[in-house]
C-alpha cells in the first residue's frame, strides 16, 4: 500500500499542477505558434514559480481543427510542435527540475485524418473499419436529435449515405468503445507514453466514450432545440444525457488503473468529467479507477462566501467517501479567465487573487492555467482572428480569448513569445507590457510575486496540515476555515471584516488590521 503522505509516491495528492496550452506558451522557432522546445526553454520559470507538475495539452500529430484535441496519430508529435525527441528532452529537463509531466489523452474521438477514420471511409458501410466509429444508416435524416458540444447537429452524413457521430466538431468522429479494438489501441498508447517517462495523463472527455446503446433521442425539456448539456462547457441545464456518463466507462478506467500501477505507484490520471453531480464525479476516482477528477464546482461557484463554503463541504465529503484527493481549479483553456469572470479590472483581479489564495489553502491539488500567475484577463479577440471550432460552428464568441499567447518580456507584441518580431497565432493586446513575466518579476507587488509567495509558503503546509477543514462562522459575507495550523479568511462582502487572531502569513491584497472586501488571508 502506497504511503499517502509521501510526496514522492502519490505526489498528485497535494500538488500544484500548471496547465500549459502548447500553442500559446512559448514559441522557439518564430512561426508564431508555441512548441515543445519553447516549453523546455521556459521550464525554469515554472520551477521558479514553485509548481510541482505540468499538464501539457495535446501536441500529437493533428490537423489542428480543435488545436490538437483532434488527434491523427497518438504516438507522434505534430511537426508544428517539434518531434518525439523534443518530447523526450522536455520530459527529461522537467524531471531534472523536479517537475512532473502529465500529458493529455483524447480517447473519445480521433481526428478525421486518423488512419482509422480514413480506412473507415474507404471501406464503406458494414465493414470492420466502420465499426470502430459510430456509423449508422438513417435514410430520413440524422439518427437522433443530439447536438454537438460545439453547436449544430452531432451527426454528419458521408457520401454513401451513412451518418457518423461527433459530439464535438465534424472533424472529431466519436469512437465506438464497445469495439474491443478501441480499448486495445488506447492501452498501447498509455504504455507508449509511460515508457517515455510521463508521470500521468489528463483524460479528455472522460465521461464520454460510451453512449447509451440504443442511441435514443435526448429528452429536452427546457428549450425548443435539443442541446448538449456541455455546450459552452459551463452551462448545465439539461438533465437527460444518453451521450454521457454511461456505467460501462468505469470498466475502461479500471483497466487503465492496472496499466498505470504496472508502470509504478507514482503514475496517475486525472479525469475531465463534466458530470451532473459531485457523487457521479467521484465514481471516476474510486480506488481502482482514476486518481483525480477536475472539480469544476469551484470554478462555477458564485462570488459568495456561502457558495464557496458549500462547494468545499460537498467536495470534501464526496471525495472522502472514495479515499481520493480533492482538486480545485479556477481557469483553463475552455472557460473565461477568472479575473474576467469576477468582473475584470481592479476588482476582478482582487477577487481572482483572493479566490486563488483560498483555493491554494485547501487540501488536495490545485490546477493553475498558464497566464493566471500574471493576472491575465480574457481578451476580446477580433472576429477575424478567432479560431475556436465552436465559434466557426455557431458564431458565438468561443474560447480564443483565454488562449492568447503568454507575454514573456519586452514592451510590445509579441512580448518575447517567440524570437524576433514574429506575431503569434492570436494577436496579443497592445497594453500587456506591464503584465509580462519580465515586468512582473521586477515588481514586488505583482501578481506573479504573489503567486510565488503563495506557492512557497504552501510548500510548508501542503503535506502536513491534514485533510480536515473546519468551517468557522464569520458572518454571512466571510468564508472562514481552519486547516491544521492554518486559518483562512475570504471577504466576499462589501465592507471590511475582522481579521482573526494570528500572524498573517500572506494576504491577496493590502490588510490594515481589517480584511478588506475582495481579499483573502492566510494566518497562523
Ligand atoms: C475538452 C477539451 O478541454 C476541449 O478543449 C476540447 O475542445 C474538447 N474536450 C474536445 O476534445
Amino acid at each position: 500500500m502506497a504511503d499517502l503522505n509521501d510526496p514522492n509516491v502519490q505526489w498528485w495528492r497535494n500538488a500544484v499542477v500548471y496547465q500549459i496550452y502548447v500553442r500559446s506558451f512559448a514559441d522557439s522557432n518564430g512561426d508564431g505558434i508555441g512548441d515543445l522546445p519553447g516549453i523546455t526553454a521556459r521550464l525554469p520559470h515554472l520551477a521558479d514559480l514553485g509548481v510541482d507538475a505540468l499538464w501539457i495539452t495535446p501536441f500529437y500529430t493533428s490537423p489542428q481543427h480543435d488545436h490538437g484535441y483532434d488527434v491523427a496519430d497518438y504516438r507522434d508529435v505534430d511537426p508544428l510542435f517539434g518531434s518525439l525527441s523534443d518530447a523526450d528532452a522536455l520530459i527529461a529537463r522537467a524531471h531534472e527540475l523536479d517537475l512532473r509531466v502529465v500529458v493529455d489523452l483524447v480517447p473519445n474521438h480521433t481526428s478525421d485524418e486518423h488512419e482509422w477514420f480514413k480506412a473507415a471511409l474507404a471501406a464503406g458501410p458494414g465493414s470492420p473499419e466502420r465499426a470502430r466509429y459510430m456509423f449508422r444508416d438513417s435514410p430520413d435524416g440524422p439518427p437522433n436529435n443530439w447536438s454537438s458540444v460545439f453547436g449544430g447537429p452531432a451527426w454528419t452524413q458521408v457520401e454513401d449515405g451513412q451518418w457518423y457521430l461527433h459530439l464535438f466538431d465534424s472533424t472529431q468522429p466519436d469512437l465506438d468503445w464497445r469495439n474491443p479494438e478501441v480499448p486495445a489501441m488506447f492501452e498501447d498508447v498509455l504504455r507508449f507514453w509511460l515508457d517515455r517517462g510521463v508521470d500521468g495523463f489528463r483524460v479528455d472527455v472522460a465521461h464520454g466514450l460510451f453512449k447509451e446503446e440504443s442511441l435514443r433521442d435526448q429528452v429536452v425539456t427546457d428549450g425548443d432545440a435539443p442541446a448538449s448539456s456541455a455546450h459552452e462547457m459551463v452551462e448545465r441545464t439539461i438533465t437527460d444525457e444518453p451521450m454521457w456518463d454511461q456505467p460501462e466507462v468505469h470498466g475502461v478506467y479500471r483497466e487503465w488503473h492496472r496499466i498505470l500501477d504496472e508502470a509504478g505507484p507514482d503514475r496517475m490520471a486525472v479525469a475531465e468529467a463534466w458530470t451532473q453531480t459531485i457523487e457521479s464525479m467521484t465514481a471516476f476516482i474510486r480506488p481502482d479507477e482514476l486518481d483525480q477528477t477536475f472539480n469544476f464546482a469551484w470554478l462555477l461557484a458564485d462570488w459568495s462566501a456561502e457558495s464557496f463554503a458549500e462547494v468545499i463541504t460537498d467536495t470534501l465529503a464526496a471525495v472522502e467517501g472514495v479515499g481520493a484527493a480533492p482538486t480545485w481549479v479556477l481557469s483553463n483553456h475552455d472557460v473565461v479567465r477568472h479575473v474576467t469572470r469576477y468582473g475584470g479590472g481592479e476588482q476582478g483581479l482582487a477577487r481572482a487573487r483572493a479566490a486563488t489564495l483560498t483555493m491554494l489553502a485547501l487540501p488536495g491539488s490545485s490546477y493553475l492555467y498558464q497566464g493566471e500567475e500574471l493576472g491575465l484577463e480574457q481578451v476580446d479577440v477580433a472576429p477575424e482572428d478567432r479560431q475556436d471550432p465552436s465559434y466557426l460552428r455557431t458564431g458565438e464568441v468561443g474560447r480564443d480569448g483565454c488562449r492568447v499567447p503568454i507575454p514573456w518580456g519586452g514592451a510590445e507584441a509579441p512580448y518575447a513569445f517567440g524570437p524576433g518580431a514574429a506575431q503569434p497565432w492570436i494577436p496579443q493586446p497592445a497594453d500587456w507590457a506591464s503584465l509580462t513575466v519580465e515586468a512582473q518579476s521586477a515588481a514586488a507587488d505583482s501578481t506573479l510575486a504573489f503567486y510565488k509567495d503563495a506557492l512557497r509558503i504552501r510548500k510548508d503546509f501542503a503535506w502536513t496540515a491534514g485533510d480536515v477543514v473546519e468551517m468557522v462562522d464569520a458572518g454571512p459575507d466571510v468564508l472562514a476555515f481552519k486547516r491544521g495550523p492554518l486559518t483562512v479568511v475570504l471577504n466576499c462582502g462589501t465592507t471590511p471584516a475582522e481579521l482573526p487572531e494570528g500572524e498573517v502569513l500572506l494576504a491577496s491584497g493590502p490588510v490594515d488590521g481589517k480584511l478588506l472586501p475582495d481579499t483573502a488571508a492566510w494566518l497562523r
